[in-house]
């Protein structure tokens, strides 16, 4: 340093509390913990069988018995929580989603394996039509419309399946106007009040869920998602329906995706004292991939600050298909 530096006289030199990795941790305002993250996996019918998802780099439909081991693998590395997403055959599928409150159905018996191979692991189940709609819609269709309360009575019926087979938490993701309610009713009745439910409360209508519906050959057949999905312009309405969803007693509520609503689950955060939940999405998770296979970002940093800025935006919770990756570096 030249002796003829003239000093500036700073009070405040924010960079002194950055000089050293030890102060830099001392003054450390978000912590992404292996306890943050819960591990979305899709399950098929079959026997030792894994199909990797062209569009999702590393993930995998996996055969019951092949899942059960990623399971407890997901264990093993901490994680605590995992959310069931099914792939039914076409077959199966109809307008009003029957298969989805099969007590044989693969869901169903998905849980009670899990259930009864890694019993710490906390089962999330997603209750929507879509996986089991032979239009790949939310809800019941008729006349090229979304019905609402015919699907709400639907929506009630999966719940209390997942309930009978074990789950611990059931997540509503269909957007249906009422099935919070409707879902906590019948759950009580059916004497499941230990269950809880995580409300996709804030979900948009989003392009960044493609990766996701070629995983369960859920594409809508027609149309799009926006008469019950919300617009992503909005905010307040965000607020409007996290309300709902608390009056109807939800436990955890959820904003999906995650990276293009930080603001909302800042939003949310303020708003609430539930947990808030935050769905880091397939397409998310794919442009990463995409552009770490092509070597134009370093993957693991860029995984971690992502996480991270959910983290910091308010989100007490992340579902992310990084979570088996983000467990390993996180040790
Ligand atoms: C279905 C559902 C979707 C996702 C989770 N549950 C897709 C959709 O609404 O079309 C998307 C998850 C992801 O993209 O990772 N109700």
């Amino acid at each position: 340093m030249s002796s003829t530096t003239e000093y500036l006289s700073l009070l405040h030199r924010p960079r002194r509390l950055r000089r050293t990795s030890s102060l830099r941790r001392m003054v450390r305002e978000t912590q992404l913990t292996v306890n943050d993250l819960i591990y979305p996996v899709f399950v098929m019918e079959g026997e030792n069988q894994q199909e990797e998802i062209p569009s999702m780099p590393e993930i995998y439909r996996y055969s019951l018995d092949l899942l059960l081991k990623e399971i407890a693998d997901a264990a093993n590395l901490g994680i605590n929580a995992v959310a069931l997403f099914p792939l039914i055959p076409t077959e199966k599928k109809d307008n009003a989603g029957t298969e989805s409150y099969n007590p044989d159905g693969l869901v169903q018996r998905t849980i009670k394996a899990i259930k009864q191979e890694i019993p710490e692991m906390t089962v999330i189940t997603d209750v929507a039509l879509d996986p089991f709609s032979s239009y790949g819609h939310d809800g019941i269709v008729k006349d090229g419309k979304i019905l609402n309360d015919e699907t709400v009575e639907v929506l009630v019926k999966q719940a209390i399946s997942q309930a009978e087979a074990g789950a611990d938490i059931v997540a509503p993701s269909d957007m249906m106007d009422g099935r919070v309610g409707a879902i906590r009713q019948g759950l009580d009745d059916a004497g499941y009040f230990d269950v809880g439910i995580l409300a996709y409360s804030a979900k948009y209508a989003s392009a960044y869920y493609g990766p996701f519906r070629d995983a369960l050959e859920s594409a809508p057949q027609f149309g799009d998602k926006q008469t019950y999905q919300m617009n992503p312009a909005n905010s307040r309405e965000a607020i409007k329906e996290v309300a709902l969803d608390i009056a109807e007693g939800a436990d955890i509520v959820m904003v999906k995706p995650a990276l293009a609503y930080l603001d909302i689950i800042g939003r949310i955060k303020e708003y609430t004292n539930l947990p808030v939940a935050a769905y880091n999405v397939s397409g998310e998770y794919a442009m990463v991939k995409a552009a770490a296979q092509q070597g134009w970002i370093d993957e693991k940093q860029v995984i971690l600050e992502t996480l991270t800025s959910m983290k910091r935006a308010g989100a007490d919770l992340i579902l992310t298909y990084f979570a088996k990756q983000v467990a390993l570096m996180l040790r």
